[in-house]
């Protein structure tokens, strides 16, 4: 599936605005593939140890160090963040949920374990838990404003603020082939180079200083358009973290998130690549010498991006087009966690879903993500709120049976905080 020859001009005209653009590029990816060889070695070695785990109660005294680490590697298990019995609790209301409204839709079909859900009451009551909201305040608050500049300089964001964005749940059998979420990105997909207010967020790398990439700068991030073909399941605001909370034990071998740890990295490699044309087999030991790929700016192909519903999918890394990420190594599964704790990824993180799961109990998990106030989340958010009050699905979704009279969906009343019913636009001044 080929894209249409006027992605070759948008590749033209990136390169003609930046100075010296292919030399730069040129000299960058030598660098990210040198450096991509050692790390991805090491990221093998250590295995789920390379994925930064921190309790919820020391979020507030981790050291400088701790993190760096953690926004190098792009992803982070926060453990407890909610009580065991909580969690569990939620998992077995949701089955009950599902068990009293049998028409709900869910994949696959026959044995449903992923649900298109969004007002079940532990849903509602989950993302507005207060431990929930006050770890995605602290997510939020990872990103900053680019040196020398204020947070304040951004009109109406404030990142202290924590808003809801509605997603589903699952609750995946053992022994189940799932097979449908390879290593992908979301939140963004050919957009991350023609929108160019998403591509200022990547501008270090375009320019050649690629290590001083910053991908918690907000610069970029707040106004940048994710969805310029409006495709559905496409999120079209800026989450600063994608996340789940489990319900469950899930350990890797159990359907658990895969993660590449260095979003440093990845960022650098994959917007880089569709610059480049390999000159030797992907699977030869020679790719993984920068000599071996040659500046090329003929062709209309974005490597991993496809076309699909009218717009595009994608970034999507695979062995044979992004040879140097090896992602059979490097594609790590995040470290057991129980009921309670919860895994989250930056929203450039290239991620997966591991395809078997050989446990033995439910592997299930609400999905969660940080999002902060801004004016294009805030706007999200009332019309989010339209669709909760009427039990209608969310607007990024894809249409479908919608909640209304269904038994035991949610209500305001179980919106369980201030904070939370501030997240969800039911009060507009702020939380006191
Ligand atoms: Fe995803």
């Amino acid at each position: 599936m080929s894209l249409p020859p006027r992605f070759a001009d948008l590749k033209a005209s990136i390169a003609a605005s930046y100075p010296d653009f292919e030399q730069n590029a040129t000299r960058s990816w030598a660098e990210v593939l040198r450096e991509l060889d050692e790390v991805t070695k090491q990221i093998k070695e250590e295995g789920a140890d390379y994925i930064p785990q921190v309790n919820f109660a020391d979020l507030q005294n981790l050291n400088e160090e701790e993190l760096l680490r953690i926004k190098r590697r792009g992803s982070v298990i926060i453990k407890d963040i909610v009580p065991d019995e909580q969690a569990v609790k939620w998992k077995e209301e949701l089955k009950e949920f599902v068990a009293a409204n049998p028409t709900v839709q869910g994949e696959p079909a026959d044995d449903k374990q992923f649900f298109h859900l969004y007002w079940t009451k532990p849903q509602v009551q989950a993302r507005s838990h207060p431990n929930v909201l006050a770890a995605t305040v602290w997510l939020n608050k990872l990103y900053t404003a680019k040196p020398g500049a204020a947070i304040s300089k951004f009109d109406g964001v404030d990142l202290d603020v924590p808003l809801t964005y509605a997603d589903r749940f699952r609750i995946r059998k053992p022994g189940v082939g799932w097979n449908f979420h390879p290593p992908h990105i979301d939140g963004g997909t050919i957009e991350r180079w023609e929108d160019p207010t998403f591509r200022r967020c990547f501008e270090d790398i375009l320019t050649g200083n690629w290590r001083r990439h910053d991908p918690f700068h907000l610069e970029g991030r707040l106004d940048a358009r994710s969805s310029l073909y409006g495709r559905p399941n496409q999120s079209s605001i800026f989450r600063s973290f994608q996340g789940w909370l489990a319900m469950s034990e899930t350990a890797p071998t159990q359907g658990t998130l895969r993660v590449f740890p260095d979003v440093l990295l990845s960022n650098a490699y994959l917007i880089l690549r569709p610059f480049f044309t390999p000159t030797a087999p992907a699977d030869s030991e020679e790719i993984y010498n920068p000599a071996s790929w040659k500046f090329d700016i003929s062709a209309p192909d974005f490597p991993g991006i496809y076309p699909r519903d009218g717009g595009y999918a994608g970034p999507r890394p695979t062995p044979a087009l992004h040879p140097n990420m090896r992602l059979g190594d490097s594609m790590t599964s995040v470290p057991k966690v129980n009921p309670g704790d919860a895994v989250f990824w930056h929203c450039d993180v290239v991620h997966a879903v591991e395809t078997d799961h050989v446990g033995t109990g439910d592997s299930a998990v609400m999905y969660i993500p940080a999002v902060p106030m801004t004016p294009q989340n805030q706007a999200y958010i009332e019309r989010q709120k339209a669709s909760f009050l009427s039990g209608q699905r969310p607007p990024d979704f894809p249409r479908g049976e919608a909640e209304v009279g269904y038994v035991g969906v949610a209500g305001v009343d179980d919106v369980i905080s201030k904070e939370g019913r501030r997240a969800m636009g039911l009060m507009v001044d702020s939380v006191a």
